[in-house]
């Protein structure tokens, strides 16, 4: 990519995740913030002064990566932080480049007090699915952001209302947003007290 076409993405990428926080940012409390994924950092940044400390977690940085100097690297599977550590948790587009993110949503659940914050690509069947894993693998691509893409990561609908129920979270807000063939989800979710 020429430091134009860079240019032109990430003002692209930018402009997408603050659309996406102007849903959100209301629902994120102004107390201790984990955000775990970073992409490129923008969103992380607009939601760094939303928030009294904000820890960004990722498995590595990119050479687009805005904010390479406050990303916490670490095995992308023990989240190294002890039991309850934060009040909220945001993981945005991040769970289905996740080996067995079913696990590792217990590990968001073990750091976490209050609320979780997920936004995710979903699907109702396996077409949609289809669809779905070739944008994210062309997008990744043209992105130049190397991160794997784990077929059995992505959760469909159901799945996704399985999980909220069965881990007895409390739907707060929930958004689905029909885009291309599949849904872009929003789900803020707060943990039983
Ligand atoms: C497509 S990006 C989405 C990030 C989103 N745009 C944002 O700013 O929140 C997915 C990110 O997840 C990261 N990632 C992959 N596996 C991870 C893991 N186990 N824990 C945390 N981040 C991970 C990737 O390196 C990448 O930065």
């Amino acid at each position: 990519m020429t430091s134009v076409d860079s240019e032109k993405f990430g003002n692209y990428i930018k402009t997408q995740e603050q659309a996406w926080l102007d849903i959100f940012s209301t629902y994120i409390p102004e107390e201790k913030t984990i955000k775990i994924g970073n992409g490129f950092g923008y969103l992380s940044e607009l939601v760094r002064p939303l928030t009294k400390e904000l820890s960004v977690l990722d498995i590595k940085t990119y050479p687009l990566t805005i904010n390479k100097d406050v990303v916490q690297i670490y095995d992308g599977l023990t989240i190294p932080y002890p039991d309850k550590s934060f009040d909220t948790a945001i993981i945005v587009f991040t769970l289905h480049h996740i080996p067995q993110s079913r696990k590792y949503f217990q590990e968001i659940m073990r750091v976490t007090k209050k609320r979780i914050i997920i936004l995710e690509e979903t699907y109702d069947n396996i077409f949609q699915k289809l669809h779905l894993y070739y944008r994210d693998w062309l997008i990744n691509k043209k992105a130049e952001q190397s991160c794997g893409l784990h077929w059995k990561s992505y959760f469909s609908r159901k799945e996704l209302n399985r999980l909220i129920k069965s881990n007895k979270l409390i739907e707060i807000y929930r958004l689905t947003k029909k885009h291309k063939s599949y849904f872009k989800e929003l789900a803020i979710l707060d943990i039983h007290p």
